[in-house]
């Protein structure tokens, strides 16, 4: 099966931000309550094809041609026979993007059946959720998807999240948001329940998480220039595992001064010290996290009224967009800059090695997720000028406080490495 091509690339950089003309909500329709288990969720005897072919059906019945389609082209593949394996082992939510959604997937994507195989992995959460379990923004739940290894590996061989949030504003509702770095993706109505599946159709392909240089001049132009003319995104996209700070055009303009009469060695410290290498920590973790700049100095964390704060050295700055998932960790947005003048070479290498060697025999404790994690405090926006910059959860008062002070004090060994 083809499917129809048109607009350029999928594999956006964040949620494209095209409209999401035919949203196909029935309006007011609820969200499931927990499972009314209708499917036997994995009863043992099936094979993979049989369960490949139960899935196909209730595609196909719930109107997803393209989906079906797609599904049933990668079914004949190793990755793809693989991902329905996975898909068959304990409760799933789906997210299906219509056939419309499916006719924006270019060529060069819809022929690629690895790349599909992946699109489709992170259309798949590792549990079931529904809009109960869902944090309200500014928090968001971080839910596991099937994304994992390849382009998309994280250390633990934890699998990519999906940002998940409730509207500030529809509390008493029950459609949520996927959120992205600057549009979101609306969930409404109820889902379809086939085999061990919830399904909920979704009218935009969810964006696979981007690499950080895809991703870096929407977020942080100013950021993403001066790394590319100082070759330091490199180390940063090569990096297995990686956090980072990342001062938004507010911040760097502020700086400008100092930062114009740097050296290319100075200016390599500064990035290293805004980054912590090997270890993926999402807000949830911060204030759990043993983390070292890869300039070897060690961060601190700390949040109250105003919001969640980054410390090095003399440096303190505000997070003011957190869980910005990318392709080999995770990008959190801070409107100042991390200077520290006490770098230290051997605590980088040293928390780089503990890192990869935790990588390499942690388990993942917690597999299904979901977890809650802190929300952004931006009710003093910090001037995002740059085009597309993500904003965040904009004004929402001191709702999000407490939630952000739980979270942070959390300290939840589920996604530190
Ligand atoms: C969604 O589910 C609720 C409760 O089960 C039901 O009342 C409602 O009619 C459903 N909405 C749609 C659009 O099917
Ligand atoms: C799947 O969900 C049903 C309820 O819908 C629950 O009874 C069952 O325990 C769940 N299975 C797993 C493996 O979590
Ligand atoms: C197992 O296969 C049968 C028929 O092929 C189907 O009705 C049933 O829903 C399947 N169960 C699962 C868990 O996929
Ligand atoms: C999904 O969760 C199950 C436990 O329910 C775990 O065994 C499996 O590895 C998880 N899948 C992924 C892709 O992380
Ligand atoms: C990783 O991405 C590159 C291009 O970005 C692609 O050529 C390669 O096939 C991908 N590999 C996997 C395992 O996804
Ligand atoms: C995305 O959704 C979250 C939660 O509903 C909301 O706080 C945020 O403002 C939304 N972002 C955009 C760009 O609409
Ligand atoms: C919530 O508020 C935003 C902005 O104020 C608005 O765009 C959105 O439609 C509202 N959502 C609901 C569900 O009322
Ligand atoms: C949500 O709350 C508002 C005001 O409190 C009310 O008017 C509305 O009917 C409620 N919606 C639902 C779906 O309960
Ligand atoms: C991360 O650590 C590895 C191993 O020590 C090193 O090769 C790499 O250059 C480091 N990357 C960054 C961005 O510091
Ligand atoms: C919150 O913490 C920041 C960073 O430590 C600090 O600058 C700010 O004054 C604090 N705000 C309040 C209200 O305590
Ligand atoms: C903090 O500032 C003091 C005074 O300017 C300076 O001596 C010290 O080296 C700075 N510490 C760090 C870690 O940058
Ligand atoms: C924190 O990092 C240091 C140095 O990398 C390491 O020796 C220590 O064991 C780590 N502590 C924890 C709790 O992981």
């Amino acid at each position: 099966m083809r499917l129809s091509l048109a607009l350029a690339a999928l594999v956006p950089l964040a949620f494209a931000q095209e409209s999401s003309s035919s949203a196909p909500a029935p309006s007011g329709s609820a969200v499931p309550a927990n499972g009314t288990a209708s499917g036997n969720s994995t009863a043992g005897g099936n094979g993979t094809a049989e369960y490949a072919t139960t899935v196909l059906a209730a595609l196909r019945s719930a109107n997803l041609t393209g989906l079906a389609g797609i599904a049933e082209m990668i079914s004949t593949t190793p990755e793809g026979q693989e991902f329905f394996t996975q898909l068959q082992q304990g409760n799933k939510t789906v997210f299906a993007p219509n056939d419309q959604a499916l006719s924006t997937v270019s060529e060069e994507v819809s022929s690629n059946n690895q790349l599909l195989t992946q699109i489709l992995a992170y259309h798949v959460l590792n549990n079931t959720y529904t809009s109960d379990g869902i944090a309200t923004a500014p928090a968001h739940t971080l839910g596991r998807t099937l994304l994992k290894g390849g382009n998309y590996t994280l250390p633990g061989n934890r699998s990519q999240p999906l940002v998940l949030a409730k509207s500030s504003n529809s509390t008493n509702g029950t459609s949520f948001d996927l959120v992205g770095s600057s549009s979101n993706i609306t969930v409404t109505g109820n889902a379809t329940k086939a085999a061990n599946l919830e399904i909920y159709v979704v009218d935009r392909v969810i964006p696979i998480p981007p690499r950080i240089e895809e991703i870096a001049p929407q977020l942080v132009p100013q950021l993403a220039g001066v790394l590319n003319t100082t070759n330091l995104l490199d180390p940063l996209k090569e990096a297995q595992g990686i956090t980072v700070f990342a001062p938004n055009d507010a911040a760097l303009q502020a700086a400008q001064g100092q930062l114009a009469s740097l050296s290319q060695e100075n200016i390599t410290a500064i990035v290293s010290n805004h980054v912590i290498n090997g270890t993926v920590v999402y807000s949830n973790n911060l204030g759990a996290a043993n983390a070292t700049s890869a300039g070897g100095a060690p961060f601190t964390f700390a949040s109250n009224d105003t919001g969640a704060f980054v410390t090095s050295g003399n440096s303190t700055a505000r997070i003011v967009q957190s869980d910005i998932i990318i392709a080999n960790g995770v990008v959190h947005v801070i409107d100042g800059l991390l200077v520290n003048s006490q770098s230290n070479p051997e605590a980088a290498a040293s928390a780089a090695s503990s890192a990869s060697e935790a990588a390499a025999t942690a388990t993942d404790t917690d597999p299904t997720g979901p977890v809650t994690a802190t929300g952004d405090q931006t009710s003093a926006p910090a001037g995002q000028t740059g085009a597309g910059g993500g904003s965040g959860a904009v004004g929402l008062g001191f709702s999000g406080v407490t939630v952000g002070l739980t979270a942070v004090g959390l300290a939840v060994g589920l996604l530190v490495v």
